[in-house]
């Protein structure tokens, strides 16, 4: 399936979803099941109690111990503080990097805004060195608005 068509999915999902831990469900399925050189795919939420901690939310992969992470550690913290998309080529050379998979060789996390705040993040693992390309980061980053988006819907 081409991007245009994984993306045409994911939108036709989140108007159809009755939930959006079943969208993020979907989202999870979809990319991990088309995108090949994608090994892990989940979601990270900021816990609505606690706006310091990201919260494992649905995924597709090995399971990993890091199901609550506060927003000071990890790449998945980095992320939340730099408010944008960060790409990890090699995560054995990057110290901030919090081992799921010893099979993990790099990573990209992008942020999913609701209203211009922060409210979690799509993680992608990849058992490939520098798997993650602009054309990636594009397509994911497309991800996350679509997710940030049916979040703004549901709130309205
Ligand atoms: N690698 C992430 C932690 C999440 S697991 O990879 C699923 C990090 O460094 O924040």
């Amino acid at each position: 399936m081409r991007v245009t068509a994984i993306l045409d999915s994911i939108r036709q999902s989140a108007s159809t979803a009755p939930s959006l831990n079943a969208f993020e469900e979907e989202v999870v399925k979809i990319v991990s099941q088309q995108l090949q050189h994608y090994d892990w795919v989940g979601f990270y939420m900021l816990d609505p109690n606690d706006a310091g901690t990201l919260v494992l939310g649905p995924f597709v992969g090995e399971p990993t111990p890091h199901v609550r992470i506060p927003v000071h550690q990890g790449i998945c913290g980095a992320a939340v503080a730099a408010r944008s998309t960060i790409v990890v080529d090699d995560v054995k050379a990057d110290p901030r990097y919090l081992s799921c998979s010893i099979k993990t060789r790099s990573e990209i996390v992008v942020p999913i805004f609701c209203r211009e705040q922060v409210v979690g993040e799509l993680d992608i693992d990849s058992h490939t060195p520098a798997a993650f390309t602009d054309a990636d980061r594009a397509f994911l980053e497309e991800v996350a608005r679509m997710v940030g988006s049916r979040i703004e819907d549901h709130q309205k």
